[in-house]
């Protein structure tokens, strides 16, 4: 039995009959997205300068391949191939892969469409244009190179592993490395846990890890796996906000101590 065709009211854009405050949690994404990936982080990256502190590299900068620090895995303070017209800094060279992780990631894809592109604007709230292309269309399906950048993301954690190491050992002033622990070895740890939490939540990872399979129930090893990044994986966005926020202090707590603006703690 068919009933009479039920049609929706077009609204305008920001139309709504909602009466609550919609429009905060889109604003709030807005600003937070535009101070981090819009402001201090290309900010820091372009900065070039008091982006290590002795034995601290900024994560912005990690791995420095060519660079001017002691971290700087080829020497530097430029590469080779790299035009001596364009300006240079050892970040330019790598934070465009863990950006491209982020700016393809399936929660930043939902947060940015709303507040940025208003595609929706929020449930129940007018929209800026009648079609919807997904993406399954150009230019949105280049979204999908999230899963390859998931592989960059996992290889980027053990280079900050690494500097979590080398952030345990100081110079003691009669050129040895001694075994020690910093208040900035803390904030460079808790930026590695961070971003681990983040990373190994991603749904990409999760399917790598359960074995790509559509029949988890048979496999208890890859159903373990893949329940442990669920549990990661169910609070995404949490660690997605905490780990970009943790990223940037990490560089600004390296760059106070650098210009000598704090002093870092040694706790031993
Ligand atoms: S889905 Fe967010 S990092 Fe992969």
């Amino acid at each position: 039995m068919s009933g009479p065709a039920v049609t929706f009211p077009q609204r305008g854009f920001g139309d709504t009959s909602r009466t609550d405050n919609w429009w905060v949690k889109p604003l709030a994404v807005f600003v937070g997205l535009s101070f981090f990936f819009v402001g201090y982080l290309p900010w820091a990256m372009l900065q070039g300068e008091y982006y290590w502190f002795g034995n601290y590299l900024s994560p912005v900068y990690s791995p420095e391949l060519w660079g001017a620090s002691p971290h700087a895995w080829f020497g530097g303070p430029r590469p080779p191939f790299w035009p001596a017209f364009l300006p240079y800094t050892a970040g330019m060279i790598v934070l465009w892969m863990p950006g491209g992780f982020r700016f393809t990631c399936y929660y930043y894809r939902g947060a940015y469409y709303k507040a940025f592109w208003q595609d929706p604007t929020a449930c129940a709230v007018g929209e800026p244009r009648k079609s919807y292309l997904g993406e399954k269309s150009f230019p949105l399906v280049w979204q999908n190179i999230h899963r390859y950048f998931m592989y960059l993301a996992v290889a980027f954690l053990f280079f900050l592993a690494h500097d979590v190491w080398k952030a345990l050992w100081f110079d003691n002033g009669a050129g040895e490395e001694v075994f020690g622990l910093g208040v900035g070895t803390l904030v460079i740890l808790v930026n590695f846990l961070l971003l681990s939490s983040y990373t190994l939540g991603c749904h990409s990872f999760r399917h790598v890890i359960g074995g790509r399979l559509t029949q988890l129930s048979k496999r208890p090893v890859q159903s373990k796996c893949y329940d442990s990044c669920s549990a990661l994986n169910r609070k995404h966005q949490l660690f997605a906000w905490m780990s970009l926020s943790w990223v940037a202090f990490t560089d600004f707590y390296i760059r106070m101590c650098a210009m000598g603006v704090w002093h870092d703690l040694r706790i031993f």
